[in-house]
């Protein structure tokens, strides 16, 4: 048992489709959430920058003493998921548990991957893929504009400018005819929605938080380190680090509660 809360980062809004899953999973366990609401996107810059920002959202999260770190971001598990090493607790990423369910998914071994700039420039889900089952396609695209609507809050299944931009990224992995999508990035699972009416009935999106999440549930099982088993409701707090304004009303959103109370404003 460990009493200690789980730390969860991404560069703005997209971790928090870790917070929600985790919250099913482990109701119990507290969480601390951090989203560099003042540095989003993370996709569009260099390797080094991404780099150095993830250790300093990590920093933040060892602070609060964490028992398990989550890189609930898709560029920095594609990137730099070296980072983890440097500290000693454990880390888990987005990008081999989505690999490995898409790996699982697929029905004709053509799997597409939509991420940031910067992840799909790393080739890292290309190469998990290819580790895990040689023979599967995968069909690879950028989506950096994805972010900006989700951070904007344009995301609801009827927003035509979600619409308009899922049609013009998503046409090429269409035409491929891939059965399996991989939403590479954690802010994109927040437009399911208008990816799912643009991908048809028969593409299985994978949620890249919601396995993260599911395989730190697994973990935190397997080395005894959860939350006491008496305690059945988890705090959540979360830190930002520009205004809470937009955060909260996305978040609320999305999370489906209205959680102002426990935004806070952070320069780390
Ligand atoms: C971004 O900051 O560009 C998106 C974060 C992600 O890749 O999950």
């Amino acid at each position: 048992m460990d009493a200690r809360p789980i730390g969860v980062f991404d560069s703005g809004l997209g971790g928090l489709t870790v917070v929600k899953e985790l919250e099913a999973l482990l109701p119990g366990e507290d969480i601390v959430y951090f989203g560099d609401t003042g540095r989003v996107p993370y996709g569009t810059r260099s390797f080094e920058t991404i780099e150095r920002y993830a250790r300093q959202d990590m920093s933040f999260l060892l602070e609060m003493d964490v028992k398990l770190m989550i890189a609930a971001c898709g560029t920095v598990s594609s990137v730099a998921p070296h980072v983890g090493n440097d500290i000693d607790i454990p880390f888990i990423g987005v990008v081999e548990p989505a690999a490995r369910k898409a790996v699982e998914a697929t029905q004709n071994g053509r799997v597409g991957v939509i991420g940031t700039t910067a992840t799909i420039q790393s080739g890292a889900f290309d190469s998990t893929i290819h580790r895990l089952a040689s023979g599967v396609s995968v069909f690879q695209q950028d989506c950096p504009m994805f972010v900006h609507l989700v951070e904007n809050g344009w995301c609801t299944a009827d927003d035509p400018i979600a619409r308009l931009a899922a049609e013009r990224y998503l046409g090429g992995l269409k035409d491929q005819e891939v059965d399996t999508l991989i939403l590479g990035c954690t802010h994109f699972p927040i437009l399911r929605q208008v990816i799912a009416q643009v991908m048809g009935p028969d593409v299985t999106l994978i949620n890249t938080g919601a396995e993260a999440a599911r395989r730190a549930a697994t973990l935190l099982k397997e080395s005894g380190q959860c939350a006491p088993a008496d305690k059945n409701r988890g705090r959540c707090r979360f830190f930002v680090s520009d205004a809470v304004g937009g955060f909260n009303r996305t978040a609320s959103m999305f999370l489906g509660r209205d959680i102002r109370e426990q935004v806070s404003r952070v320069d780390i």
